[in-house]
């Protein structure tokens, strides 16, 4: 444990864990694996993780594609088990239909964690293809997404969360 980064000359060590589901076409899973990649974080699915697995991180990542108005039970039944922890710093993700969205669809994720005293380091949110409902009928929406683009997108995010200790 303790990945070193440079940060503005200085060296600084920082734990990141990064939880996720990822169900529909594992769309989220390319993100968070990205994002993985550039935090040099430790990758999990949800439901492999117990809130004592989070001990010990500097940063935790939480989550999903977003299903029905909010991310997957896995992520929200997780961060509702958490025990309180005032400062503790946590970051959202996902990937949509309407990413546009992002701050109605992690409102929910985003409340749980508020309510513990977590603090919200960033959020981020894409396209994801869906072949859902009657998207499924005209052969999805948001084929080939996420992309090159939104993999790029993703890291550059994760980078700025280097940023924070
Ligand atoms: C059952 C279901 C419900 C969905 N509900 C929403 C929704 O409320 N809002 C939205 O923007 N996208 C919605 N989507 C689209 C998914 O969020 C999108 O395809 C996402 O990339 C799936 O991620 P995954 O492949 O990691 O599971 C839904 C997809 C499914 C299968």
């Amino acid at each position: 444990m303790g990945k070193v980064y440079e940060n503005g000359g200085d060296r600084v060590s920082m734990n990141t864990l990064i939880i996720c589901t990822s169900v529909h076409h594992k769309n989220t899973r390319k993100i968070a694996e990205a994002m993985a990649d550039a935090l040099h974080a430790d990758l999990m699915a949800a439901g492999d993780v117990t809130p004592e697995m989070c001990r010990g991180y500097d940063l935790v990542g939480f989550g999903s594609g977003i299903y029905f108005g909010s991310h997957h039970k896995t992520v929200t039944d997780l961060a509702a088990q958490m025990a309180p922890a005032p400062g503790a710093r946590t970051f959202i993700f996902s990937t949509a239909a309407l990413p546009l969205l992002k701050a109605r669809w992690h409102r929910k994720l985003r409340r749980i964690l508020q309510a513990k005293g977590y603090k919200i380091a960033g959020e981020f949110c894409c396209r994801g293809y869906d072949t859902y409902g009657p998207c499924g009928w005209i052969g999805g929406i948001h084929r080939g997404r996420p992309d090159a683009q939104d993999i790029a997108n993703a890291k550059e995010f994760a980078e700025t969360l280097k940023t924070l200790i």
